[in-house]
């Protein structure tokens, strides 16, 4: 089966066609950042409009990069929440049209589920069950993963996402926007005994997150440091480190209360070297494995829609006569795919 993936969430244009037999056949992507950034985040109607503008020719390129015909998709997935509802719709009305037009199969994805599965779409794929670190603009959740569907939360976030909490820290820093790269780099800099900052939430049991805090932390640190380019370096290392030892000490208690050894990282933030390199020191203490997607498919990509939708698909799951677009959509309202 070979299904075209769309996705239009955010601020990022992504076209993939997965094939079962030959795994992923191409992918493109467009990033809004650029336009974005005079804001310092996203503008949701420019965003709708860029999708506009960019959806036809990116479909256009994968088709010609996977070599493929029309007549040769067999379904058509689309991220049908949660994110922006005009950069939803887009997505959503392309994919649904393109379906019924070529009269094959459409499904409406969950954007965190491809996030989710996106490490399966790796040469060593996890098995389930897992347990998932997902942390991305705007979710950090703990997740139980026994199957496609079943998906149990077992921590979320308070306030701030964190790469809300890492956007926001560039911002007060004058980084510019997104911020997470940008933290990241500047941190390599730092000296990392210079400021010690907070572990959120750390010292109660509980697997829920809190990151508004550190912004702010961050924030009183450097009204009262230099405030030269130094500074800048180590409040981003100690902003950094605090994030990366937080989440870390939660997925650690994860594993262990739930008897799992495999995690996964999904979602932007899992693009962070500091984070990657601690989970994997922090597994081989457990005698566990960590997984984590390429770094192309850690951001917002089409292909890990393309790849939850055909396992939807694949499970005999369709789409309705309508489509739609669901802003606000709960991980945990998923169910396993059924056959309509
Ligand atoms: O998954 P994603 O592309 O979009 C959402 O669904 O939100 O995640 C974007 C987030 C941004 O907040 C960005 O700053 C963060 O991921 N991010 C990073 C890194 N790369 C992207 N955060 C920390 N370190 C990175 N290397
Ligand atoms: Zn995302």
């Amino acid at each position: 089966m070979r299904v075209l993936g769309i996705e239009t969430s955010c601020d990022e244009t992504g076209v993939a066609v997965y094939d079962s037999d030959r795994g992923l056949l191409a992918h493109t992507l467009y990033s809004q950042v650029e336009l974005h950034a005079d804001y310092g985040g996203v503008v949701p109607e420019l965003a709708s409009r860029d999708h506009v503008r960019k959806i036809v020719p990116l479909l256009d390129e994968v088709m010609a990069r996977a070599g493929l015909r029309r007549a040769e998709i067999d379904a058509v997935a689309y991220t049908e929440g949660p994110g922006l509802v005009g950069a939803l719709l887009v997505g959503a009305a392309v994919g649904r049209t393109l379906a019924w037009s070529w009269g094959v199969p459409h499904v409406g994805v969950h954007h965190m589920e491809g996030h989710l599965l996106a490490p399966m779409l790796e040469d060593n794929p996890p098995a389930f069950p897992f347990i998932a670190l997902l942390v991305s603009g705007g979710h950090s959740m703990l997740v139980q993963v026994e199957g496609v569907g079943q998906y149990q939360i077992l921590g979320d976030t308070l306030d701030d996402a964190v790469g809300e909490a890492f956007d926001k820290t560039a911002k007060l820093l004058d980084l510019g926007y997104p911020g997470g790269p940008a933290v990241q780099t500047l941190a390599a800099e730092g000296n990392p005994d210079k400021y010690k900052f907070p572990r959120p939430m750390t010292d109660r049991p509980g697997l829920d997150f809190s990151f508004s805090g550190l912004k702010t932390f961050a924030l009183n640190t450097w009204q009262t440091s230099a405030q030269d380019q130094q500074a800048k370096a180590d409040i981003a290392r100690a902003f950094q480190d605090a994030v990366v030892d937080t989440l870390a000490i939660k997925c650690r208690r994860a594993l262990r209360e739930n008897g799992v050894k495999r995690l996964v990282l999904a979602g932007g933030v899992s693009a962070n070297t500091a984070l990657r390199a601690r989970m994997q020191a922090l597994v081989k203490a457990e005698q566990a494995e960590v997984f984590y997607p390429r770094l192309e498919f850690c951001t917002d990509n089409g292909a890990m829609i393309a790849y939850a939708g055909y396992l939807r698909l694949q499970a005999g799951e369709r789409g309705g006569e309508g489509f739609g677009a669901q802003p606000r959509w709960s991980l945990e309202t998923l169910q396993q795919p059924t056959p309509l």
